[in-house]
């Protein structure tokens, strides 16, 4: 049997590969997922099991609940300030990876392109060659310290072909968070070469020190050219549970619709009926895991500053904490290789997320305390000894 020409493209991604040999270590601290380790609210555990056990178990339509996409709605307009229309704007999804795909496979005919900015999630690059697609990366940066991509690069990469960009604020994996100015240029270049921005806002609740957060949508005529796409993975800590959104003008939403039909006709019913019960309470509150988190990333900031050879900037968002190992004289794949063999230490070299960053490691703080903690004393000694 031979298999595609697209299939044969799509690699294991660094992440995962680390991931499985981690796992052939029994005492392995895997910093490799970002897979939160904290339980969902009780409340969404609750009214899933309930909706099992009163027999809610078939299909939903391909959109997904109309009580989930009208409270959806009522968050984004809580969120984002805009309107969409439950009934045609907005469809529920198996998460923010087919919430992309499919959007992707809507928007793009053979060879289209596709700008992507360094430091990139790496699906994003492998889902627009699923789509047939062109991912053209754009790596320069006015400050590449901070991550801070050239808005001019950007629009120099723009061809004929171009038909969307994606932007990822707070960024997976570098943590930033783009700033309002950076946004206001992406917004002028889609609207002056009539592009389509796909904002993937998944860790858009995990800010730190109360951040102020920029969409795209905040920006006059976006609303039209612009693909919403957003998970309670993150969130809710509901990675395994594998529902989110997409939202946008109706052409798309419906085209989303009739594909989605097609490949999973629809996300899973118990977690439907978990997320509405979080979104239609208007005194639901997810704090805790904010909490969470922000105690986690100030105790990662400790321990790296606390190792001479590591470099890092505070992680304004996200879980992950991208640490520059230059100070080491290794480069990226030697030293997540080197430590997981030595240390059992799984973390995940940076060139995984393109070529600016093969100095850097990813670090996610979805591990308990204590796990974190031990996993620094690991990197501390492994550091010292190189
Ligand atoms: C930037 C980004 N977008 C999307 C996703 C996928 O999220 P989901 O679990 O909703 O499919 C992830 C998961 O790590 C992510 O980091």
């Amino acid at each position: 049997m031979d298999i595609s020409d697209i299939a044969k493209q799509i690699n294991p991604s660094p992440t995962r590969r680390l991931f499985d040999m981690a796992a052939a270590y029994t005492d392995t601290i895997d910093f490799t997922l970002g897979d939160p380790d904290v339980m969902p609210p009780l409340q969404i555990r609750n009214a899933a099991c309930d909706a099992i056990m009163e027999g809610k178990t078939r299909y939903s339509a391909n959109a997904g609940l109309i009580e989930l996409r009208r409270v959806i709605a009522k968050s984004i307009k809580k969120r984002n300030g805009i309107s969409y229309n439950p009934d045609g704007e907005i469809a529920v999804t198996i998460g923010a990876m087919e919430a992309l795909y499919v959007s992707l496979l809507c928007l793009l005919n053979k060879d289209d392109e596709v700008i992507i900015l360094e430091p990139y999630w790496i699906n994003y690059r492998q889902m627009v060659s699923m789509c047939g697609g062109k991912a053209v990366i754009v790596n320069e940066f006015e400050d590449k310290e901070r991550f801070l991509i050239s808005a001019d690069a950007i629009e120099a990469a723009v061809t004929p072909r171009t038909k969307a960009i994606i932007i990822n604020t707070p960024n997976n994996p570098s943590g930033i968070v783009y700033s309002e100015s950076f946004m206001a240029r992406i917004a002028d270049i889609a609207k002056k070469y009539d592009i389509t921005v796909i904002t993937d806002e998944v860790y858009r609740e995990l800010t730190y020190d109360g951040l102020k957060y920029t969409s795209i949508l905040d920006f006059e005529g976006m609303r039209e050219r612009t693909v919403l796409v957003y998970s309670f993975s993150k969130e809710f800590a509901m990675t395994g549970w594998r529902i989110g959104y997409v939202a946008g003008p109706e052409k798309l939403i419906s085209a989303v619709t009739r594909l989605q039909e097609n490949i999973v006709a629809c996300a899973p019913l118990a977690s439907q009926y978990g997320v509405i019960s979080a979104l239609a309470d208007d005194e639901f509150d997810s704090r805790e895991i904010i909490e969470e988190f922000t105690k986690r990333r100030d105790i990662v900031i400790k321990e790296v500053s606390d190792i001479p050879k590591l470099k890092m900037l505070p992680p304004e968002g996200t879980f992950y904490a991208f640490i520059n190992i230059s100070g080491t004289g290794m480069d990226a794949e030697t030293f997540a290789y080197k430590l997981l063999e030595t240390k059992h230490v799984a973390v995940v070299p940076g060139g995984a997320y393109g070529e600016c960053s093969k100095n850097y490691i990813r670090i996610a703080f979805t591990l308990d305390e204590e796990k974190i903690r031990e996993g620094f004393s690991r990197i501390r000694e492994f550091t010292a000894s190189v």
